[in-house]
This record gives C-alpha cells, structure tokens and sequence, in this order.
C-alpha cells in the first residue's frame, strides 16, 4: 500500500511549516534561535497561579462551545475600555484555539471553492494555507520595503469580480509595520466598494513600541459589520503554549464561525480560559512594564546590529524585526539563514517563503526578539560575524 496516494488534493502542494524545519536545524546544532515567534521566557506568574487555581477548584471539565462566558466578558469589555468598540459576549465572541484556530475556522466558515482572497505579503503562513484547504485562490499585493506601505492602488488593481476576502495583519508579522489610519482606510474603501470580508489578524494589537496605539479594523467608519477581529492571549500574555484565542465579529458572521468551530475544536481548554479572563481584566496595570521590556529588546537588537553587515528595519509593533542582507552577498534568505544556523549557530527565518509574487524576500531575514536579553546577546554576537 502507497499512504502518500491517500492524500487529499486540497492539501497538495502545503509544505510543512519553515519554523518546523529551521527549529529542528537549531536543535541539530545547539543554535540561539531568533527564529521561531515565542519568548524563551516565562509569562507573569500571576497569571500562571491564575490557571493553577483555576485547576485546582475544579474547572476541568469541557468549556461551552463558545468559550466562557467570563471569557467572553473579559474580551468584551477590553473592546469596550481600550476601542469603545461594544460587542455581544454572547453572539459576537467566540474562543478558539489560539489565533491559528480563529483564521482556520473563519476562512473554512466563509470562503467557497474558486473565491479570491488578497494577502498582502509577506504574509503569515497559515492565510495562505487555509485559502488553500478552502479550495479559495490567495492573490497578493506586495508591501514594498523598506517601509512596507500598503499600496493602495495596488490593492484595488487585484479586485476581481471573484474577490471575495481581505485579510490585514496589523501590527503586521514579519515586517513590524504599524499601519496607519490612512493605509487602513484605504482597504476599508476597497471592502466597501467591492463588499468584501475583512480577517484583520490583531493578535500583537498591545506590542505596540514609542508610545502608539493601536487602531483596530473594526473601528473604521462601516468595517464593524464586515470585519472578523482575531487576537490571541498567547501573544498578548506571552503564554503561547496555552493557545487561547478568539474571534470577535458580528453575530451572521459569528454563527458561521461557530459552524466550523463547534466540529475543529469544540472547546478550548478551561482552566486556561478563566486565568486568561482575570489576566484581561488587568491589562491596564499589565501592558506598560510589558510594551517597555519589548521596546528594549527591539532596541538591543537593532543597536547589536549596527556592527554588522544587516540592515535593520526597525519595528513599530510586533516581536519580529526584518533586517537586509548587502545588496552584493550573491547568496539567497534560505542559504544564508541555512549557513547562519549549521555554521554560525544561530536560526533565523528565511522570509522569501512569505512571499509568492516579488522576490524582495530573497534579500532579508526574519529575526524574532521574544527573547531573554541573554540570548539575544549571544544572537547579536553570531550575526556580527556574518
Ligand atoms: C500574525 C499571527 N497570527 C496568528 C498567529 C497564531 O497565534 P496563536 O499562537 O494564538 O495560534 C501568529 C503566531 O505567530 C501570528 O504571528
């Protein structure tokens, strides 16, 4: 028997993750890894204690399909206090597993066979996949470094009457661009125009760095209704292990969600989703300390890259960092990251694979700086030699 003959057609041609490969090279040999978008470090321990009690009182059992109602509330009333934007815990929330499970879901839930979808790339992986296992066909318009802008032109000149989804990443991954009012407005205009879904991907919506805030898609002039909000405590509490994520979005677009959540997960871990709600609850007292540790790790390795050959393209948002390779290396992302990791003993990503129209990928690397002031140290100092 052949078992590679059983594979599905709408899963040909989906790699396996580059994080999976280029992990799996750090560990090979013994490499700082700048690679992978986790911190090597523990979340608060408050919130840890949260969970731990949350075990302990017995919150074990399955959660409602939805999420929990304090949860829901906690998400909800975070809109309410940080966006004035007001949503049903009931009918407009749902938590999933993690941020990866929110798009997977609403792509499923939302996108029929043949349907276009614009990524702006480089995009985060998992858009480009899910359009795929949707049977929908991804369609690009480049951000152009080095400011990475989105291109409003260019964003109307891929419209087809197929169209059917955007999806916005903002603050954006891998570029750490902070898209501004006017930029988001102008895909706001298109959704309109066009009356197109928008997935906007806000799960770095508090890594915000000097002082900005963050603007959410939903809160553009008619975008409440067509717009699918995804976050992610995972990101916003730096527990990623424990994948607690949610959708927010109106209750027609909702109970789509729901449809395919109700059957790809069910329900997402409970303890976890109590200690999540009582950490959301504190967010104000929380994000300062976080955003300034965050902004000094950006800064220490931006100021750590100045002695080397890489250009950095400074994030407004995010953890991740886009550097440029000298125009003349005459080596690809993928051979230097794959040089950088067996030879030098540090993994980073190699972003061309975020991208399927420009070639602008070749010339950059992916760094991550979720990482102990240590290892980022440690990091600077191979990627100096390079
Ligand atoms: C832009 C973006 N969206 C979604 C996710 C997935 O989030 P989660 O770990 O909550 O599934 C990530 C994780 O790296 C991400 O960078």
């Amino acid at each position: 028997m052949n078992a590679s003959t059983f594979r599905a057609q709408r899963i040909a041609g989906i790699e396996p993750s580059i994080f999976a490969t280029m992990s799996q090279l750090a560990i090979e040999h013994d490499a700082v890894n700048l690679g992978q978008g986790f911190p090597d470090f523990n979340g608060p321990t408050w919130v840890v204690e949260a969970f731990t009690e949350a075990l302990k009182s017995g919150k074990n059992q399955y959660a409602p399909m939805p999420g929990t109602r304090r949860l829901r509330n906690s998400v909800a009333e975070y809109h309410r206090r940080f966006y004035d934007l007001g949503w049903d815990a009931n009918t407009e929330i749902t938590v999933t597993a993690g941020a990866t499970e929110s798009l997977f879901s609403s792509m499923i839930a939302l996108l029929n066979p043949g349907d276009e979808v614009i990524l702006f790339e480089p995009w985060y992986d998992s858009y480009h996949a899910n359009c795929r296992i949707a049977g929908a066909d991804p369609v690009c318009v480049t951000l152009h470094r080095p400011e990475f802008r989105i291109d409003a032109d260019a964003l109307e000149r891929a419209v087809t009457p197929r169209t059917r989804m955007i999806v916005v990443n903002n603050p954006h991954n891998p570029t750490g661009r902070m898209f501004t009012r006017e930029e988001l407005q102008s895909v706001a205009d298109i959704a309109s125009k066009h009356d197109l879904l928008v997935i906007s991907d806000e799960v770095y919506e508090f890594l915000t760095f000097d002082g900005r805030h963050h603007i959410p898609f939903a809160t553009l002039p008619g975008m409440r209704d067509r717009t699918l909000t995804v976050s992610s405590t995972g990101k916003t509490f730096g527990m990623t292990g424990w994948k607690i994520g949610y959708t927010i979005a109106s209750a027609p677009l909702t109970d789509a969600v729901r449809t395919v959540h109700q059957f790809a997960t069910f329900a997402v871990n409970t303890p976890g989703q109590h200690a999540m709600a009582h950490a959301l609850d504190r967010l104000e007292e929380y994000l300062p300390e976080f955003r300034a540790m965050y902004q000094s790790k950006r800064d220490l390795l931006e100021n750590g890259l100045r002695d080397s050959t890489l250009t950095a393209h400074r994030p407004e948002g995010s953890y991740f960092m886009m550097v440029s390779l000298p125009a003349d290396t005459g080596i690809s992302d993928v051979d230097c990251a794959t040089r950088l990791v067996t030879e030098r003993g540090v993994a980073v990503i190699p972003p061309s694979v975020f991208y399927s129209r420009s070639e602008e990928g070749h010339g950059m690397l992916r760094l991550c700086f979720a990482k102990t002031d240590e290892t980022l140290r440690e990091g600077i100092a191979r990627l100096q030699q390079c």
